[in-house]
């Protein structure tokens, strides 16, 4: 399962390069995960061509889409929210059109229109590109929806427009959909079955960012260990068929060392893996190449076996155990991150206390953490009772929660006094002084900006840490680049 960035009030809003010719204006933003913001930059990049420029400006919108996020029930209260501002807006400029994309969109289908008098478009990720027709329906007056999930569908031919980007790091989709079916989880529902992109397709576009001055991609799917793509290659080579799709399949790790060979001078980044599908062979590709970073993203959910077992995660405690040393003594210096829930059905302070010993075991760089919610359609829902109180769940959470802070701090100190190579991407937050970017185990620095500049790979002698960040200076470019 992928990252969720966050749960904030607004969404990201898009914004990119105004075509003259175009004369109508889109609000597109963003909830929930980064497979959402990449989406987004599909679909604009599909209605810029029907003549649209993007907007950041809700009250000049023509048309208002909203990219959204089932994951946990407060993720669809904040869309809801969004809902009542739109509305709001519509008394001033009656002639809005208000569209949902996502999750949301494929959880609620039509509902969305009847429960939501302000939605004239329902739109789930893998119709995308039937956008331009729902849109000539809902500008003749008439409602419209496409929530067809798609077997096939990978918008691998469509060259995203980078609407949020800094111009040093961008995401490429390499999967979509999942097909794992833990049972407190939507994503199989809302995004369907798993499939892999074609591999060329993904190496054309990571060489287009290079040649477009990108520094970093992150190869983006809800499993990325799950890629898996057959065919290709000249048949006239092989014997029968399936010989040929044994030959020429790509796996995951095959794919991360074409991508890294492919572009020696780009980092790579990936998320999320998933422990029962990751592979040695990842492991390997990683230590080999020096410009994949050594990050992991390794949601375990529970440290607890049995309720391991009932969220139908395929792989125990001490096989994760396992997993962790073998990151270990191939790559020491490897960061690794977690998504933890707390509050699962039937989980008992035992379970908890399983979920905390794992933590102390690993000792995570950092972690998302969440309490239970149940999602409408997922097993968990119809077959257990979300019987954790709602204050214990957040006891727990607030228990874990800490604990983490504690190894972030712990992971943090090991950098004072040492140097690691950091890719600037932007002004720090809290000064225009400095530079923020991030280390290969995905630490955020920050340091002086002296004549360094967006992009550049700078080594920084770390002096000083907060729990999460590290503050240093640059002594130098790094000659790795
Ligand atoms: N309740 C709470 N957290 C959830 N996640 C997924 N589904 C739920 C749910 N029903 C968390 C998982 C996942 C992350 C993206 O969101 O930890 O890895
Ligand atoms: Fe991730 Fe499991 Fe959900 Fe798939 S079903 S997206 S692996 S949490």
């Amino acid at each position: 399962m992928e990252k969720i960035l966050d749960e904030k009030q607004q969404g990201n809003t898009l914004v990119m390069e105004p075509k003259a010719s175009n004369n109508r204006k889109l609000f597109i933003e963003s909830y929930g995960c980064q497979m959402n913001f990449s989406d987004s930059e599909i679909v604009a990049s599909i209605l810029y061509k029907e003549g649209f420029n993007t907007t950041q400006n809700l009250e000049e919108a023509d048309l208002v889409l909203v990219n959204t996020c089932s994951i946990r029930d407060k993720a669809e209260q904040t869309v809801r929210k969004r809902l009542e501002k739109y509305n709001a807006v519509k008394r001033i400029n009656p002639n809005m059109k208000v569209g949902v994309l996502g999750c949301m969109a494929e959880r609620l289908k039509s509902k969305f229109l009847e429960e939501e008098k302000i939605v004239d478009l329902v739109v789930g990720p893998d119709a995308y590109k039937d956008l331009p027709n729902l849109i000539n329906e809902v500008e003749e007056g008439r409602n419209a929806m496409n929530v067809i999930l798609s077997k096939e569908e990978t918008y691998g031919d469509i060259s995203p427009v980078r609407l949020q980007s800094n111009g040093v790091s961008a995401f490429v989709s390499i999967t979509r959909g999942c097909d794992n079916m833990c049972t407190f989880c939507v994503v199989p529902f809302t995004r369907g079955r798993e499939r892999s992109r074609d591999p060329q397709s993904i190496v054309e576009e990571v060489n287009d960012l290079a040649a477009k001055g990108y520094k970093e991609i992150t190869l983006l799917g809800q499993n990325v260990d799950s890629y898996l793509w057959y065919g290709g290659g000249l048949k006239k080579d092989y014997k029968n068929a399936s010989e040929m799709q044994k030959a020429t399949a790509v796996n995951f790790a095959s794919l991360l060392k074409l991508v890294a060979e492919a572009q020696p001078k780009m980092r790579i980044r990936f998320s999320t893996s998933n422990p029962q599908d990751m592979t040695m062979d990842v492991i390997e590709a990683m230590a080999k190449h020096r410009n994949i970073c050594k990050y992991i993203h390794l949601p375990v959910q529970s440290g607890s076996d049995r309720i391991l077992k009932k969220m139908n995660r395929l792989h125990t405690r001490q096989e994760y155990f396992e997993m962790i040393d073998n990151i270990k003594k191939l790559i020491p210096d490897c960061g690794i991150s977690h998504d933890i829930i707390t509050g699962f059905p039937t989980e008992t302070e035992e379970d908890h206390q399983d979920t905390l010993s794992l933590m102390e075991y690993v000792k995570y760089g950092f972690g998302f953490m969440f309490a239970y919610s149940e999602r409408p359609g997922t097993m968990a829902e119809r077959k257990f009772k979300d019987d954790v109180p709602e204050d214990i769940k957040k006891r727990r959470l607030t228990q874990i929660v800490n604990l983490q802070q504690e190894h972030s701090r712990y992971n943090t100190k090991k950098y004072l006094g040492k140097t690691a190579e950091v890719l600037i991407e932007k002004e720090s937050k809290k000064s225009d002084a400095h530079w923020s970017g991030r280390t290969s185990q995905n630490t955020v620095a920050v340091f002086p900006k002296e004549n360094y500049k967006i992009g550049d790979f700078v080594n920084v002698k770390f002096e000083d840490c907060t729990s999460a960040t590290l503050i240093g200076v640059a002594v130098g470019y790094s000659d790795n680049y």
